[in-house]
């Protein structure tokens, strides 16, 4: 093992991790590790763009009372407050950085999304706006000279004593070694977990690695039961569930079942504009209702030249897999895409461990509640990034105001259980018994294999069953917290409670007990 001290640990190196650093680098020296390349990330895939209340007719408090509405009671209103009210400013900043969003008129163009009552959506290179922002801060990190930046890295192990980050244990996966690494403050920016789920927009990267590693050092983790479906990811034969933006429906695109029937009407007054979670379930209830495993997005309606100069990367993607999406409807289906919970952080992005932070995906300050409205989350890593490392030179710091119900992982008799840990079959199990429409039953069924698994976990000596160990203890942590909220709100259905219960306004919160 190699010793090293820095100011600054951060794990991750999507805009959670590198905006952070590139704070961070100001006031210390900064280590980014991450596991591989550095833009391998969720970021990298964004399409939609960046939400903040910067048009005419907009302002930070219409941007608050669509963020509170979308997250169906759950959202911590500081929380938001400071979301809405910081947003302009950091993305000034990151223009500063150099991220070039898309103009009109000589002005920030701004696009309308589902659950939004105002155009707000900032996005650059028409739908490339992750692919953009990652670029440039990463060209900004590499070039600073306080950042040591080390690719192919896992972090295995956040070391506390006495209640204290210390350090961090790393797994180099090309030199085959473990390093420790030691700082005053560590800061998780580990992205999502989509990979839990067989049907996923996100890159294999997204395997909750932060939140396994967060609830092993003992810190809290929070809503992991609100993972958001994307209504709309391609559906091809043999091809991943590419992401086809929210942005879509928000210039006009409309869905249709296979029958040719326009059926967003039928479920809701905002049709194709109406919160992800409702598209999603009124998308497989049609797919039910017709048989099929797909629904249908059109645009053929819409001028050519919006299509292709708006949406250039999603055109060619689809042309390049033979569909013109100017001449033909594109085929779609929910996937997984989005996790709402994970480390509870408190607005200055702290966790309950003295020294370890988390911002970007992997936290949840509470902002999204029970379900994200789209495009405030590269929001909340620019505004919460810098309050982190305010926090970190000196500041003060807040509580939550939701009510919270403490709990551990249940014990399970798995004698019976032999199904194998595999990857493709955990996926499946996730996806099929833990998704869009959830029961008792199913989850039940669920937790016992994964407590079985859980139990039978080998010491990892390599990246890819590191990540299979995490996303073990990450899908026990969501089926039993999807099992003990015996209601439905947000993202989170169950069949057996189809509605919210005012019992349920609060938040289910995990905490390792050894
Ligand atoms: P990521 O960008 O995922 O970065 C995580 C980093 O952590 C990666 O570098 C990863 O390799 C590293 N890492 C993970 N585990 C470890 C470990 N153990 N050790 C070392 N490194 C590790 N949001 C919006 O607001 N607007 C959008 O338009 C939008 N579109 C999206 C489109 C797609 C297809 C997807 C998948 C997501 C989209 N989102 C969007 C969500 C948004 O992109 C993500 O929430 C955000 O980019 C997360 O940033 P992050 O830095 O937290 O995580
Ligand atoms: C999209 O472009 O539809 C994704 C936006 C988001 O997830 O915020």
């Amino acid at each position: 093992m190699r010793n090293k001290e820095f100011d600054f640990i951060i794990i991750g190196s999507g805009i959670a991790g590198l905006y952070t650093a590139l704070l961070a680098c100001d006031v210390g020296n900064v280590l980014v590790l991450t596991k591989g390349s550095i833009d391998e990330c969720n970021t990298r895939y964004a399409q939609g763009g960046i939400a903040a209340a910067i048009g005419r007719d907009d302002s930070p408090e219409v941007h608050f009372q669509d963020t509170i509405a979308a997250g169906a009671g759950l959202c911590d209103t500081e929380a938001v407050r400071i979301l809405v009210n910081e947003a302009g400013d950091r993305i000034a900043a990151l223009i500063e950085i150099g991220v070039p969003f898309d103009t009109q008129d000589g002005e920030v163009a701004l696009s309308r999304e589902a659950a939004h009552s105002r155009p707000r959506i900032l996005h650059a290179g028409g739908d490339a706006t992750g692919e953009r922002i990652e670029v440039t801060l990463s060209r900004a990190a590499r070039a600073a000279h306080n950042i040591t930046i080390m690719e192919h890295c896992l972090a295995t192990e956040i070391i506390v004593r006495d209640g204290v980050a210390r350090g961090v244990i790393a797994f180099d996966s090309q030199a085959g070694s473990m390093e420790e690494f030691r700082a005053p403050s560590i800061i998780l920016a580990t992205g999502g977990a989509g990979r839990l789920f067989k049907l996923t927009t996100n890159p294999d990267v997204a395997t909750g690695d932060g939140i396994a590693l967060a609830y092993k050092a003992g810190a809290e983790i929070t809503d992991v039961e609100f993972f958001q479906f994307h209504p709309t990811a391609l559906r091809l034969p043999g091809i991943p569930p590419f992401l086809i933006s929210e942005a879509v429906r928000g210039e006009g695109g409309i869905l249709c079942n296979v029958e040719g029937h326009r059926f967003m009407p039928d479920y809701t007054p905002d049709a194709d504009l109406a919160p992800r979670d409702i598209v999603a379930r009124s998308i497989v209830a049609e797919m039910r209702k017709t048989g099929s495993d797909r629904v249908f997005l059109n645009v053929t309606h819409l001028p050519h030249q919006t299509v292709t100069t708006r949406f250039p990367h999603i055109y060619r993607f689809c042309l390049d897999h033979g569909l013109n999406i100017t001449k033909g409807l594109i085929p779609v289906a929910p996937a997984a895409h989005y996790m709402m919970g994970g480390v509870k952080t408190n607005t200055w992005g702290e966790t309950n461990i003295y020294g370890l932070f988390a911002c970007g995906e992997v936290a949840c300050t509470g902002v999204h509640g029970a379900n994200r409205l789209a495009s405030n989350s590269l929001t909340e890593v620019l505004v919460f990034s810098k309050r982190i490392i305010e926090r970190a030179i000196g500041g003060a710091t807040a509580k939550s105001a939701v009510e919270e119900r403490h709990f551990t992982l249940r014990k399970y008799d798995t004698s019976r259980i032999t199904t194998p840990l595999r990857l493709a079959i955990l996926q499946s199990l996730l996806w099929d018994n833990a998704g869009i429409i959830r029961s008792k039953e199913k989850l039940e069924e669920a937790a016992l294999v994964l407590a079985a698994w859980y139990d039978t976990l080998q010491t990892p000596t390599d990246r890819p069953y590191y990540e299979l160990c995490n996303m073990v203890l990450v899908g026990r942590l969501l089926i039993e917290a999807a099992l003990i909220r015996e209601e439905s709100r947000g993202a989170h259905f169950r069949s057996d409670f189809p509605e919210p219960s005012p019992q349920w306004e609060k938040h289910v919160v995990f905490r390792n007990t050894p």
